[in-house]
């Protein structure tokens, strides 16, 4: 068994409502996901973006379906569950409520015990989905569709924010110059998909920030010279050069957060590096970060690509720590949605 060993074995029940995807899970104290149901709202394609309001009329919609479904799927009842997890931030505040009041409500009816996550540290808590004993100190690039933080955990309470993105998050770069390219929704993992059959060195953008010792990331830049790019060519240009494209972009995002990875953990002499969020899906950034950090003889750990993108096992991953600690919110639980990193 994992953590302490006088924890007797224990169950949780997670939620995750922070953006546009609905999703419920439930996680034993070995890090067994029992089942972890996602649903994606398409709806938002249609806007090329997430709609906040639609979002949580959505999450309200589904929730109480998707709960009743896990339960079925792992054969379980509520009485089998030993605590309510749920994300509280970062992420839409009305999203983020659902869950939140849906969490609580279960709580108090059942009489359970709730945790609160933050969204983040979930993300980071899905590599010990394959990794159990993955634990700190390591070195942390967090990278979503709303943050990009490289952060240095000595534990899961002590923690430096070593930098952050000073405009775009990665995801966001991704998603908005697949908007440029015309590509869909969101555009990260359609520029990972177009991009394997390019050549990453048919143009070369910018790569912002790389002084040393600057741990910081900016995207900006890029994409208005992605966009000035797009600008200067030709439409059958761009139709028959989308894979070489796709590839070059795809390589400048990649270049800003291996160098930035690497060069802190050289610094720091971090022996492991964790990629966590969304992005963390990228083959690229992927190949590239273990390549790189493999060299400097760092581990590198990423979690498995069904737990890359918001779901709610990576909820339940981290609250498996709280609740062995007893570190239980009460049901004066709120949402909110303040970027970043933090323990609440
Ligand atoms: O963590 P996540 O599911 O949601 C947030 O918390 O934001 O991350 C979503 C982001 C989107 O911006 C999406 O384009 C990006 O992750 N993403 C990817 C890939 N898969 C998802 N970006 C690059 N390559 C991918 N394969
Ligand atoms: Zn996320």
């Amino acid at each position: 068994m994992i953590g302490s060993e006088k924890t007797k074995q224990f169950k949780i029940l997670s939620f995750e409502t922070s953006c546009d995807d609905t999703s419920v899970a439930i996680i034993n104290s070995d890090f067994n996901v029992l089942v972890n149901l996602v649903s994606s709202q398409t709806t938002h394609e249609d806007f090329g973006g997430v709609v906040p309001e639609l979002a949580s009329r959505l999450h309200l919609k589904n929730i109480m379906q998707l709960t009743q479904a896990a339960l079925t799927k792992a054969e379980l009842s509520f009485e089998d569950i030993d605590a309510i997890a749920v994300s509280v931030n970062p992420g839409l505040i009305g999203a983020l409520l659902v869950g939140v009041s849906f969490a609580k409500s279960l709580a108090y009816s059942l009489g359970k015990p709730i945790i609160s996550v933050n969204h983040m540290l979930g993300h980071i808590y899905a590599n010990r989905i394959e990794n159990p004993h993955l634990l700190p100190p390591y070195l942390a690039l967090v990278v979503s569709g709303g943050h990009t933080e490289l952060v240095y955990f000595k534990s899961m309470h002590n923690f430096e924010i070593i930098g952050r993105t000073r405009d775009d998050a990665a995801g966001e770069a991704f998603d908005k110059v697949a908007k440029l390219l015309e590509l869909g929704y969101p555009g990260g993992p359609l520029i990972d998909m177009i991009a394997r059959k390019g050549d990453s060195k048919f143009h070369i953008f910018p790569r912002a920030l790389n002084k040393k010792d600057n741990f910081d990331f900016s995207f900006s830049g890029f994409k208005t010279s992605v966009r000035n790019y797009l600008a200067s060519k030709s439409e059958e240009f761009i139709k028959e050069h989308i894979a070489d494209i796709a590839a070059s972009i795809q390589q400048a995002i990649v270049d800003s957060l291996v160098s930035k990875t690497i060069a802190y953990a050289i610094k720091s002499k971090a022996e492991t590096i964790i990629v966590a969020g969304g992005v963390s899906a990228n083959s690229l950034l992927r190949k590239e970060i273990s390549k790189k950090g493999n060299a400097i003889g760092a581990k590198v750990f990423f979690p498995a690509l069904e737990y890359c993108m918001d779901n709610a096992a990576m909820i339940g991953a981290a609250a498996i720590e709280k609740y062995q600690k007893g570190e239980f919110a009460d049901l004066s639980l709120n949402a909110f949605s303040t970027k970043g990193i933090r323990i609440i």
